[in-house]
């Protein structure tokens, strides 16, 4: 996996190794000094355009189910930070935290401004890489999947009410409502949980999980919605599609018309698994 455990060069041979090698020069990030505009654009990805605050807070807002960043400078050093928010199963195997798509300079900005937000003086410490819970990866049933990562915000039984909903600006869908679970076909619910509720003209706060799960782990969550709304999606949507009920998905994709531009996006992400 790419910046996984290695050794850490003393600072002379990072120079080198920055050189020869984008994995290692992973493992060993630098913050970059930020400028005013910098620290804007990062706090406007960190609150308008990227899930983090779904998930922890940033000065007063955002949930719970991860620590707070605002002072996670005086926990973590840059380079743990940089591998968390680039392949936290790696880092921390086992976390709830998905790895979140994003282009590498919006990775860099972002972790620069979280590493420069120090100032309380407790040395940092980087957790050892370990999680009690056991690895995502080896997590293949869909219900024991949404207690684990989904139920926080969306509740156990899927009613919306989990126990973070209540720190979000927008309420997370109720997968129990069959009323409105009907009208969505498989591959839009598919497409929602890959790729995140952005890019498809929905809250930023829901994380996409393409990166983190595999396509039959994201099927396997698609069918859990259709036992806890104990529905189906429309007719139309049904017809000869692979959909929830098979390693598929891509048949129906095209007639989800409303997230046409999206889909583009996703089934490129898709191909390049
Ligand atoms: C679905 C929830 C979720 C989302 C979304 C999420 N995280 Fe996390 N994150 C966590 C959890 C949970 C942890 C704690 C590690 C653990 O025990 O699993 C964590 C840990 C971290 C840490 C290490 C903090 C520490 O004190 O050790 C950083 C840094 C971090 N996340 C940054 C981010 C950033 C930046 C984003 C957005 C790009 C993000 N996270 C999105 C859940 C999330
Ligand atoms: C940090 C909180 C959070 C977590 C964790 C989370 N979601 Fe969401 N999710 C949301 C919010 C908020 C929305 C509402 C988006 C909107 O309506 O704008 C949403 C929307 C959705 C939708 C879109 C439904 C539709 O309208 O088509 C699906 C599907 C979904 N979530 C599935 C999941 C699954 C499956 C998981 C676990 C793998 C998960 N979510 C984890 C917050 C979360």
């Amino acid at each position: 996996m790419r910046g996984a455990t290695r050794a850490r060069p003393g600072r002379v041979a990072v120079v080198w190794i920055t050189a020869l090698s984008p994995a290692i020069a992973q493992a060993q990030f630098a913050p970059r000094p930020l400028s005013r505009f910098d620290r804007q654009k990062a706090e406007w990805l960190l609150r308008r355009r990227l899930p983090c605050l779904g998930c922890h807070r940033l000065d007063g807002a955002g949930g719970v189910i991860g620590p707070d960043l605002s002072d996670v400078a005086d926990r973590r050093t840059p380079a743990f930070i940089y591998r968390m928010v680039s392949e936290p199963q790696a880092a921390l195997p086992g976390s709830s935290m998905p790895k979140i798509a994003m282009p590498d300079e919006w990775r860099a900005l972002v972790v620069s401004y979280l590493a420069e937000r120090k100032g309380r003086g407790a040395a940092a410490v980087d957790p050892p890489s370990v999680a009690a819970p056991g690895r995502l990866d080896a997590v293949s049933d869909g219900a024991a999947l949404y207690q684990r990562v989904c139920a926080a915000c969306h509740g156990s039984e899927g009613r919306g009410d989990g126990p973070n909903a209540a720190n979000l600006t927008t309420r997370p869908t109720a997968h129990a409502d069959s009323a409105y679970l009907s009208t969505r076909p498989d591959d839009t619910l598919f497409d929602g949980i890959f790729a995140g509720g952005y890019i498809l003209n929905r809250s930023h706060l829901m994380p996409g999980w393409g990166e983190t799960l595999s396509r039959n782990q994201l099927w396997g969550l698609v069918r859990y919605l259709r036992a806890l709304c104990r529905c189906t999606g429309p007719a139309w949507s049904r017809d000869g599609a692979g959909g929830a009920g098979g390693a598929g998905g891509a048949a129906g994709a095209d007639e989800g018309a409303e997230d046409a531009v999206a889909e583009g996006d996703v089934r490129r992400a898709r191909s390049s698994r």
